[in-house]
């Protein structure tokens, strides 16, 4: 049975003293409400480098300093499995687990929509996860049922522009998951759909299996596909406006900053589902017999790339080392923006690694965004280069 965070926020977890607490919110900005979000204290078993850890954290800004190797980024990343379920860095949760041992556990406690909540995430060897928010389970993490919301921006985040297609998807994808109800769900469907239509052509190439049987799967692959288009389409032109406004600000000029969602099935005119679903279909039936010489699927959103101009230069092409940080820049504070305006509560932050590679201008811009109630959890190897920030008011936590 699954239940709406809603209700597990009303489940009062033991010891809470939600009732006893003044409501947090944060100033309006737009005509609504923030609430404030934060992580208390964070507690591992095997998890990584972790045999038994605990942290306490603050509202504000939180500095965990330490060097190479020592667990600063395995933080970052378990906080952000109580959020989505799953690792940023990677596919395979046994990893997560501490070599040698037979589970992990993650345990968080947490002030959300006005009350203490306790966050529990265990992951087992033998397979599996559990999740439980004030002690009852959660089976599948939906956009409106994260326990947590985070956003999280490591070093790679500033290769968005420059790298490849993928990496722009997986930034959409992101920013989706955590704001459409359904998205994840459109998506996990589409891409085991996608693997099971390949290894079919595959099939079909070495005469182990008849064509026609790819005509279900193109019926699936469309619709799924057809709503993972309509949702990234939906959500570019806010981000350019957000993006834009940013770049501007960090490039410290006037260049006008356009996103084009490059998708193969968009026309000019009638973009409605239906038609969409329609020539989604017929490019497949086109590109059949390429596709089953290739053992791949040449049509959909998978295919899918944004490209990135200002005044009309491709940035991912002919844009230089600097412009492509400040655009990366620029799209992940609007990401921040984003979720905060669709979610009405504040993110955490997680800056894992990212001050050391930005200059003072870029930094500033981030920083703004640090402040006015929001909890940022922020990994250095070197205090350093945390200067400029409020370092008095922080509370900095040294790993060894
Ligand atoms: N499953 C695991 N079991 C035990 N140790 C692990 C496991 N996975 C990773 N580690 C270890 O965790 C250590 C710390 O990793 P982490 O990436 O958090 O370091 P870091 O402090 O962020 O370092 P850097 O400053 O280089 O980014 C690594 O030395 C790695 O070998
Ligand atoms: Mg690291």
């Amino acid at each position: 049975m699954t239940f709406p965070l809603k209700y597990l926020l009303q489940v009062r977890s033991r010891g809470s003293e939600a009732s006893s607490q003044k409501k947090k919110y944060c100033k309006p900005t737009s005509g609504f409400r923030l609430t404030i979000m934060y992580i208390k204290t964070l507690q591992l078993k095997n998890f990584r480098n972790y045999s038994d850890f605990s942290i306490d954290l603050k509202e504000g800004l939180n500095f965990i300093i330490g060097k190479n190797a020592t667990g600063k980024t395995n933080i970052l990343e378990a906080i952000y499995f109580l959020e989505a379920g799953k690792s940023h860095r990677t596919n395979t949760n046994q990893e997560l687990i501490t070599w040698n041992e037979e589970f992990s556990l993650i345990k968080a406690s947490a002030y959300r929509q006005d009350r203490d909540i306790i966050i529990e995430a265990s992951i087992f060897k033998a397979g599996g996860k559990q999740i439980k928010v004030n002690g009852v389970g959660i089976k599948k993490i939906r956009a409106r049922e994260r326990p947590i919301l985070t956003v999280i921006f490591t070093p790679d985040h500033l290769k968005i522009v420059k790298e490849m297609p993928e990496n722009r998807r997986s930034y959409l994808d992101e920013i989706l998951e955590k704001t459409r109800p359904d998205y994840g769900y459109w998506r996990q469907q589409y891409s085991k759909i996608l693997k099971q239509r390949n290894m079919l052509l595959k099939k079909v190439y070495v005469g182990r299996m008849k064509q026609d049987v790819i005509d279900y799967w193109d019926k699936q692959l469309v619709h799924a596909g057809v709503k993972i288009v309509i949702a990234r389409a939906g959500i570019i032109k806010k981000l350019e406006d957000r993006a834009g406004q940013s770049y501007k600000k960090i490039s410290e000029s006037d260049m006008s900053f356009e996103l084009n969602y490059e998708n193969q099935l968009l026309d000019e005119n009638n973009n409605s589902p239906e038609s969409l679903e329609e020539r989604f279909l017929s490019e497949l039936k086109n590109k059949r017999k390429a596709e089953i010489e290739r053992g791949q699927t040449l049509v959909g959103p998978h295919r899918d790339d944004v490209g990135i101009y200002t005044d009309g230069t491709d940035l991912r092409i002919y844009g230089s080392q600097g412009e492509q940080r400040s655009a990366s820049l620029a799209l992940k504070i609007a990401e921040f923006s984003i979720i905060k305006e669709l979610s009405k509560d504040l993110p955490i932050l997680l800056l894992d690694d990212v001050m050391s590679e930005l200059d003072h201008a870029r930094r500033e811009a981030l920083l703004k965004q640090v402040g006015n109630g929001i909890q940022a959890i922020i990994t250095s190897t070197h205090v350093e280069y945390l200067k400029g920030m409020d370092e008095m008011s922080a509370n900095v936590v040294t790993i060894s």
